[in-house]
């Protein structure tokens, strides 16, 4: 190994052994959902992208490709493309082959191996488009290339907004604004309220692929952390909170029994569950009262037929 990256690697270690261990102290045990994506975690995902019951996906791309035009138009020339997260190819190219005459796109991604790999993959296919990908936390504060002249607009798929409190979605705004500035526009996914009929089997699949996402996790913390977390003794759950608007998941143990994490000991009573996800189904006049404090003004939404999901354009203005 590159002895440059060892700092790096050795202080994303320690804040993942210290996140895991906050998070199992608390009366109700959590994971932060962010661990879920290591390399299997992420292919995992992409199968549950491709799961009959899981319609957020297929969904958010029959709404990006019927109002391409209709977005490109509200975006108007030279865009400078900056997509948060950069896991969902397929959804920036309905927009980059919609958009007129885009400046650049740069892609924000934690995972740079993954990062990369997209960003190559867009250059070949794109040779006129320039490409400036930024390996970072999107929480954190960060600037923009200034070489590429263009207007910003973030992209923002796939409701993983859905994923964050309404704190989180309030400083990821934040932050967006700053960073895009006052002339930019946002296209956000956010997948929305219905019956947990629909819900419950998109999270909890025939095939069990959900299932093995969530105790990937596991998996990923007794190779990362030296644990010994026995994955045949913990069973996910997806809930629907009706309260909260969210499908929760939780990993029970079915079993009394105690975990080792380096040198800390963790006891679960039989039936105790680890609160590992939020996937939040959003009401938009709820979402609009979040977003209207963090310098964004709804503009415009884009929804599918049967009113699933929706593609948000915000404006700083
Ligand atoms: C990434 N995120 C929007 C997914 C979701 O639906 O909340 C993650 C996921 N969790 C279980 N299935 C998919």
């Amino acid at each position: 190994m590159d002895d440059a990256f060892e700092p790096h690697a050795a202080s994303q270690t320690d804040r993942f052994l210290q996140d895991v261990l906050t998070g199992l102290a608390q009366t109700q045990k959590t994971l932060p959902c962010q661990y879920f994506y290591d390399e299997a975690g992420s292919n995992l995902f992409e199968q549950i992208t491709e799961l009959p019951e899981y319609y957020p996906t297929r969904t958010e791309i029959g709404i990006l490709t019927r109002h391409a035009t209709a977005m490109a138009d509200a975006l108007g020339p030279r865009a400078l493309l900056v997509e948060y997260g950069a896991g969902a190819s397929t959804k920036t190219r309905i927009l980059l082959d919609a958009l007129v005459d885009p400046a650049g796109y740069v892609p924000i991604d934690v995972s740079e191996d993954f990062l990369l790999q997209t960003a190559d993959a867009l250059k070949l296919e794109y040779p006129d488009l320039a490409v400036h990908p930024i390996a970072a936390d999107f929480m954190v504060e960060l600037g923009l290339p200034d070489h590429i002249d263009g207007t910003p607009v973030g992209f923002f798929p796939g409701s993983t907004i859905g994923n964050l409190s309404d704190g989180e979605i309030d400083q990821f705004l934040r932050a967006a604004r700053r960073l895009l500035g006052p002339q930019s526009k946002f296209i956000i996914g956010v997948d929305l309220r219905k019956s947990p009929d629909i819900l419950m089997p998109a999270y909890d699949d025939a095939q069990g692929v959900t299932a093995a996402f969530n105790l990937n996790l596991l998996r990923r913390i007794n190779h990362d952390l030296g644990a010994n977390f026995d994955l045949d003794a913990f069973q996910h759950e997806a809930i629907w909170n009706d309260e909260d608007s969210r499908i929760e998941m939780h990993l029970r143990s079915l079993k009394s029994q105690t975990v080792t994490i380096g040198t800390q000991s963790i006891a679960f009573a039989q039936d105790e569950t680890i609160h590992t996800e939020n996937s939040r189904k959003f009401d938009l006049t709820r979402l609009v009262d979040v977003i209207a404090p963090t310098g964004w003004t709804l503009r415009e939404n884009w929804r599918d037929p049967r009113d699933f999901f929706a593609v948000l354009l915000l404006d700083a203005a």
